[in-house]
């Protein structure tokens, strides 16, 4: 029998992470791409390198906006960029396992078809993995018997709040808010109290070294921005307070969503959830005392993933490596029309 290469592909906003069932290895990389025009000029990391410092003519741009394929083409070329430097013979045939968003229309789940069936990847077996189920595989969330467990996934562009019993998603919704909002946030905080435009790369930036959800640390960095009213650079110590705040505003919002959502699901649920724990997980969930803070905000405690923007992928290589797990994944045939 041919072996057949098989991968697991998790297509993020921010970032795509592939696993390889041969090399037995993760890979994440920027899911950006640059163009001139109709030519491509840079993809991945290299892409995102050049992101808010191209000049006009060049646009730099992620596939996907909202957890959901926005530029089938531009997906397609990114994904196969990154295949190719994982896999230099990449061959014809191979087997993709892809976590994909709940409730898609049949032209979404068709976006996946195409991407991995397109101008330069071709004739794919194509499976579909709701990304929460694979969230709960990778966390260890029972399956089988299971009285009600909650998953939120905070990723770069949307936070998804699923229910499970029993392995099926009985309720689910998703909110576009994730960690883009938060650099976005950062970026509007400081131009509202310092009169100062930075580019939301900064912004990440701060976040990632300054942004956490107690107040216990003083903490301050430099940064260069546009001074507002005088359009000329400037520089300024920002304070992790100001951070914060920004940060605390999608918090909030998420937080606020949250417990909307809580307030829907049937009481039985809703009390085996609060005993064991609300599942947290996804790259934004890096922010340290998220959980708490989420916590006190409503009331019910959390369980947070120790593989954050890494768990769909996980659940995807639990699924790929073990056979028994594989009826989470649903085939998907092109329908002739
Ligand atoms: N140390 C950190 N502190 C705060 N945020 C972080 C940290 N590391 C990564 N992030 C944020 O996590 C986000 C990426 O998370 P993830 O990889 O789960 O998103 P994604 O899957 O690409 O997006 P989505 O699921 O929304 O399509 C980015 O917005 C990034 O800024
Ligand atoms: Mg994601």
């Amino acid at each position: 029998m041919l072996l057949r290469k098989t991968y697991g592909i998790d297509l993020g906003s921010s970032t795509i992470k592939v696993y390889s069932f041969l090399k037995n290895k993760s890979y994440m990389e920027k899911n950006m791409v640059a163009s001139k025009g109709h030519t491509i000029i840079a993809i991945g990391n290299e892409a995102y390198e050049m992101f808010e410092k191209s000049p006009v003519n060049i646009a730099v741009n992620s596939p996907m906006t909202f957890g959901m394929i926005a530029n089938l083409e531009l997906q397609e070329i990114a994904l196969y960029s990154m295949m190719k430097k994982i896999d230099k013979f990449l061959g014809i045939g191979s087997d993709m396992f892809f976590s994909v968003p709940l409730d898609m229309t049949a032209i979404e789940k068709r976006a996946y078809y195409h991407v991995v069936n397109g101008h330069w990847l071709r004739q794919k077996r194509v499976y579909m993995v709701e990304a929460p189920i694979a969230d709960a595989l990778a966390m260890g969330i029972r399956m089988e018997k299971n009285e009600g467990s909650m998953v939120v996934n905070i990723g770069a562009q949307s936070t998804q709040f699923s229910i499970l019993t029993d392995g099926n998603i009985i309720m689910s919704r998703k909110v576009p808010i994730g960690g883009r909002q938060m650099n976005e946030a950062i970026c509007a905080e400081i131009r509202k109290r310092y009169n100062l435009q930075i580019g939301t790369r900064t912004g990440k930036r701060l976040k990632i070294a300054m942004g956490r959800l107690n107040d216990q640390r003083k903490d301050a960095r430099k940064v260069v921005g546009i001074d507002s009213i005088s359009g000329l650079p400037r520089e300024e110590i920002i304070s992790g307070y100001v951070v914060n705040a920004g940060i605390m505003d999608c918090v909030n919002a998420i937080a606020a969503e949250m417990k909307i959502f809580l307030e829907r699901i049937p009481p039985q649920i809703a009390y085996h959830i609060s005993r064991e724990g609300i599942y947290l997980t996804g790259g934004s969930t890096r922010i340290p005392y998220i959980d708490n803070y989420l916590a006190s905000y409503t009331g019910v405690s959390f369980n947070l993933s120790p593989f954050y923007e890494k768990s769909t992928i996980c659940g995807l290589e639990k699924i790929i490596r073990d056979r028994d797990l594989r009826n989470w994944a649903q085939p998907v045939k092109q329908r002739k029309l």
